[in-house]
């Protein structure tokens, strides 16, 4: 078994999409391991975008994901990082293949639904900036 990390992001959140995003996430065979609804202060969005802090969408994405509620949840699956990227579709909501949870739910780039990791490495990173290496998950 392997993990990968997820947010929904503020725009799924405040369109009411947290319930069929979590539907989506259990029928593809993720588990659900641990999960909280949290709020993103701008040093936490700037310390979790970190690695895109050189890019030119960095402080509108900060900006964006402190406008409102998330979910943070860590999901297990035997590969869990790729099979995760697969279900989401491709960041751009635009190029997101049918059926993925960004075509269905995405509005933009930037409001895309959710978040996944890109790596096993960075599902840790991500994982325990959420839940702090707690050893209950
Ligand atoms: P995410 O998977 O959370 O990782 C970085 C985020 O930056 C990405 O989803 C997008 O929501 C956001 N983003 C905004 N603009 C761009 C862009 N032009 N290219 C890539 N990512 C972007």
């Amino acid at each position: 078994m392997n993990r990968t990390f997820t947010m929904i992001k503020p725009d799924a959140v405040g369109n009411g999409h947290i319930g069929a995003i979590l539907e989506k996430i259990n029928a593809s065979g993720f588990n659900i391991v641990a999960m909280k609804l949290t709020k993103l202060s701008k040093s936490d969005a700037e310390k979790f975008y970190q690695v895109h802090s050189e890019r030119s969408f960095y402080g509108d994405l900060v900006n964006y994901m402190t406008e409102g509620p998330i979910v943070a949840a860590i999901l297990q699956k035997t590969n869990a990082v790729d099979d995760f990227r697969v279900l989401i579709g491709a960041t751009n909501p635009a190029e997101a293949a049918e059926g993925t949870i960004r075509k269905l739910f995405a509005t933009s780039i930037s409001a895309n639904a959710v978040h996944g990791s890109d790596s096993d490495e960075n599902a840790k990173i991500e994982s325990n900036f959420f839940f702090k290496n707690d050893e209950r998950f």
